[in-house]
């Protein structure tokens, strides 16, 4: 079932039949870069375990309408403090796509789209995003929405940073 759409892309759950190309995204170093490729066992497991169970709030299939194929996925996760507590009116924004749809503005359609649609039908106060540092284009993406850059830090052999964008309808206090 379609979740959202925009001009070019619509946004749905998991489906058994997106595996082959969530596994052809995820083995291309560049798109992996600067982390390793995890072996196909690893892929098709993360897949199963953790992007084909339908969740209340998780990253969604994005599929390119043109060409009615999967090519990452988009959306919104629930954001949590450091002792795992959900955080409520919060989410995390994420977009991960496969390198041949690359520099198409892509990522910023469905970025701009799960911003709207999380402060407009979700009624979120606040959104995140993480980034790697050397990530320029996600680092754009977010920047052009108007994200704010609020900590960086480095963890796992490699440096971040964190955005927020708060909801501009919201408490002017927050
Ligand atoms: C990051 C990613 C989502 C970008 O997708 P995309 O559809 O190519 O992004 P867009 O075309 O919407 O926008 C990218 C912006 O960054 C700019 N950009 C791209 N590469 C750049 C670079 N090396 N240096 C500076 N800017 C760069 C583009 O010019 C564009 O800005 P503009 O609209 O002002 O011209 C995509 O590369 C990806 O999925 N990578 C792998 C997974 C990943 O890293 N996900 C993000 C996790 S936080």
């Amino acid at each position: 079932m379609t979740k959202l759409e925009t001009e070019r892309l619509l946004f749905r759950d998991h489906e058994l039949a997106d595996l082959e190309p969530f596994c052809e995204m995820e083995s291309d170093p560049a798109y992996r870069f600067p982390q390793a490729v995890h072996p196909r066992i690893e892929l098709e497991r993360s897949f199963r375990e953790g992007w084909l169970p339908v969740k209340a709030m998780g990253l969604l299939a994005t599929v390119y309408k043109p060409e009615g194929r999967y090519i990452g996925r988009c959306g919104l996760y629930p954001n949590r403090d450091e002792d795992g507590e959900l955080i409520p009116g919060e989410a995390q924004l994420a977009y991960y796509l496969a390198r041949p749809y690359w520099g198409r503005g892509l990522a910023s359609e469905a970025a701009d789209a799960f911003v709207a649609y999380g402060f407009n039908v979700l009624g979120l106060q606040r959104i995140e995003a993480g980034t790697n540092v050397l990530n320029a284009a996600s680092n754009r993406v977010l920047e052009k929405l108007g994200f704010r850059r609020i900590r960086s830090g480095e963890g796992g052999g490699s440096a971040w940073h964190l955005y927020e964008l708060r909801n501009p309808t919201g408490d002017p206090q927050a």
